[in-house]
């Protein structure tokens, strides 16, 4: 059983698919250990809650340095003992030390086809703003694993949604996170729970 973590600051939509996945046995051999915040109000939380799964915020403006908030970040994570730590909508930069411990062991998702519309500013809203304003006619999301870039890590799935003619921000963002991001994040846990992830030269090689 692949024990994860799901990192969040937001809404949680993403956890929620993965939630959702688990109980339709569309992930299998995975379970949740824990969700961590890095924002008290996060509705993520909530969303733990009522499933019942651990949950807990451990906030920056906590720590009178970001280097403590770190050890204490890294300290927590490593109590639970996961097997793969899930980025869902988390937009705190992951420290080295942690990206080194837990190598192969990070997923993000990216809300565009990576290597477009990704890297430092580039998060959330922003990225569907700079879609629209370049004028591409197709975006979509990516799962990585997190390597010391920003977005740079091998890339384990990505799926294309069309840009429409009137598309706000918003209503693109939507349509990205329903047609792409709630279906191969849960995909992406599941490839990996069940063995058939490796990453071979930096690159990901998936099982048939
Ligand atoms: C998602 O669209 C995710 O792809 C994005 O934040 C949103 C979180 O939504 N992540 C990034 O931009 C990371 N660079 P959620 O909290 O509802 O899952």
């Amino acid at each position: 059983m692949l024990k994860l973590a799901v990192l969040v600051s937001g809404g949680g939509t993403n956890l929620q698919a993965i939630m959702d996945a688990i109980d339709a046995g569309k992930i299998t051999n995975a379970k949740i250990e824990v969700v961590i915040s890095n924002n008290k109000n996060a509705y993520a939380l909530e969303r733990a809650a009522k499933k019942g799964i651990d949950h807990l915020c451990i906030s920056p403006k906590d720590y009178e340095s970001r280097e403590e908030f770190n050890r204490v970040f890294l300290e927590k994570l490593d109590s639970y003992q996961v097997d793969l730590v899930v980025l869902a909508g988390f937009l705190v930069v992951i420290p080295a030390e942690m990206i080194q411990k837990y190598r192969n062991r990070i997923i993000n998702i990216h809300p565009s086809l990576i290597p477009s519309f990704c890297g430092t500013g580039y998060y959330g809203l922003k990225v569907h703003e700079g879609v629209l304003a370049r004028g591409v006619k197709v975006t979509g999301a990516t799962v990585h694993f997190v390597d010391e870039g920003t977005d740079t890590g091998p890339i384990i799935l990505q799926k294309a949604v069309s840009v429409e003619q009137g598309d706000t921000p918003e209503i693109l963002q939507r349509r990205v996170m329903e047609q792409a991001e709630w279906q191969i994040m849960p995909q992406a846990i599941d490839l990996i729970a069940n063995g058939k992830v490796s990453v071979v030269d930096g690159h990901v090689q998936i099982a048939e």
